[in-house]
């Protein structure tokens, strides 16, 4: 996807000055976050069917750690905090309303993600759905995801989405799912999804990938 091109800029830099795989996932993948022209990803994302803006993201790291949030609203950066879960707490998976009080706590900030843009083709869209049906295609998806091999051998793997266009409300992909939307084995190799999530989700393709490489 084009939105790719900046996150990899991002993360091109991080490494080249001997970052760490982990950081540049993050930030690489921030800078499309709170780009509001990627329609598909944080900040700038379309609207579920309710005309809310749910996030998914998860980040995985070369220790086999990981971290995800699922439906998170009024955050920017949910692979940030995907990353503070995996970091900060005991657990691998938050959502909903507990997701966006544990970033509160961690020093994140309520913000209105609902870009003016994505209201408006929301109410146009209500309007008159026979418009659009959830087909995905080059405006209407997609995710981002960065898989990244740093100087020290370490691999990391990240993912972040806005999900479907106009999705039914509490929809959530494959994107927060470990092993669906990022699987990273430092031994073997990374793998990353992006496309209709219901299908990656049925395969659990990306832990599927890293098994068959095996
Ligand atoms: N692959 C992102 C989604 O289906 O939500």
């Amino acid at each position: 996807w084009k939105h790719g091109y900046k996150a990899n800029l991002k993360a091109y830099e991080i490494l080249y000055n001997n970052g760490i795989a982990l950081d540049a996932v993050e930030f690489g993948i921030n800078v499309t976050e709170l780009d509001a022209e990627v329609r598909t990803v944080g900040y700038g994302g379309y609207t579920d069917d309710k005309g809310k803006v749910t996030l998914d993201a998860c980040i995985m790291d070369h220790r086999g750690n990981a971290g995800s949030v699922v439906y998170l609203q009024d955050i920017k950066n949910p692979i940030s905090v995907a990353r503070k879960i995996m970091e900060n707490s005991n657990h691998v998976m938050l959502a909903g309303a507990g997701a966006q009080r544990f970033a509160l706590k961690n020093g994140f900030k309520k913000e209105d993600i609902l870009y003016s843009k994505s209201k408006k083709d929301w109410e146009q869209w209500i309007q008159d759905k026979s418009k659009l049906k959830n087909l995905i295609n080059e405006d209407n998806h997609d995710t981002i995801t960065m898989l990244v091999l740093d100087n020290k051998g370490n691999l990391a793997g990240g993912s972040s989405t806005s999900g479907l266009r106009y999705k039914s409300h509490g929809r959530v992909g494959d994107s927060p799912i470990i092993g669906s939307g990022v699987f990273v084995d430092n031994a073997i190799g990374a793998a990353g999804a992006t496309g209709q999530g219901e299908e990656i989700m049925k395969t659990v393709g990306s832990f599927l990938i890293i098994e068959l490489l095996k």
